[in-house]
């Protein structure tokens, strides 16, 4: 995979020499290459922003210097074009689901905006042009810029590239994966510290065990963390293990969908299990 990432300050990228990202960029599995958009002005200051039409505070920045700089690293629209990805405060919420997609592109442009964001002809340009715009947001928080935001969806998009991390096997059963269920809690050596013992399940040996048992942790902490993600959940993927589990936190299915019944908000706090969330 390419990926452009364009910016006026490219040292904030810097960080993507290192680790599983850095080691993957020297494999040549990711061609990361970062650029300074003020290498696209044309004026003595070169100038990235302006005041905003309308009124009202702050700069923005402008769609000739970002048009240019765009057209300059997305190469040949004719061989599929590259994905524009810009963060923004204003984007749809980045996901897994969005890291799995924007995997399976070839070549992604960065581009990422500073003050009160990009004159929004740009993604509006590039849409009408045929290219895929996404406008992405890491969360409901305001960033500086969009730097930030690029580290963390090239780090999530890099380490599903296949080779870029050594044991593929650690992507199935991680948080936000197909089960739709945060991670269940995990433990190494010392099987003792500070008086705090590792789970018995899991030093059983019993494989069966260890695997119902990491269920239903995965189940408690989402239920008791992301109530969003329970309510989105297939009944159809539950079992009847699953669904008492569930109960114990006080959802029930209804009409084929889980619903919170809200009586059983402490019942799940006060269960024992409910010590390893
Ligand atoms: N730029 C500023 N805030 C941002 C956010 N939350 N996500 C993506 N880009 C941003």
């Amino acid at each position: 995979m390419r990926i452009d990432v364009v910016t006026v300050f490219p040292d904030y990228l810097a960080a993507l020499d290192l680790s599983l990202i850095g080691k993957a960029r020297q494999a040549g599995l990711l061609d990361l290459r970062v650029h300074d958009l003020r290498d696209w002005t044309t004026d003595r200051h070169r100038t990235v922003d302006d005041t905003p039409f309308g009124g009202g505070a702050g700069m923005v920045m402008r769609p000739d210097v970002w048009g240019t700089a765009i057209d300059a690293v997305s190469g040949d629209p004719g061989e599929g074009g590259a994905h524009l990805v810009i963060p923004t405060p204003s984007g749809e919420v980045f996901t897994q689901r969005h890291a799995e997609a924007l995997s399976h592109e070839s070549h992604l442009v960065i581009a990422c905006g500073r003050y009160e964001g990009i004159d929004a002809r740009v993604a509006e340009h590039y849409r009408g042009a045929g290219t895929r715009v996404s406008e992405l947001s890491i969360g409901d928080y305001v960033l500086n810029g969009g730097e930030v935001a690029a580290l963390v969806m090239i780090e999530a998009v890099g380490r599903l590239l296949p080779g870029v991390v050594g044991n593929p096997e650690s992507l199935v059963e991680e948080s936000h994966g197909a089960a739709g269920l945060l991670e269940y809690p995990v433990y190494t050596k010392p099987p003792s510290w500070r008086e705090h013992p590792v789970p018995e399940e899991l030093v059983s040996g019993h494989h069966a065990r260890i695997a119902r048992w990491r269920r239903d942790r995965a189940l408690e902490r989402t239920a008791a963390r992301r109530e969003d993600l329970i309510a989105r959940l297939e009944v159809a993927t539950l079992d009847k293990h699953d669904l008492a589990t569930l109960a114990r936190w006080g959802w029930s299915v209804v009409d084929g969908a889980l619903r919170r019944d809200g009586a059983g908000d402490d019942r799940g706090r006060r269960d024992s299990s409910a010590r390893a969330i």
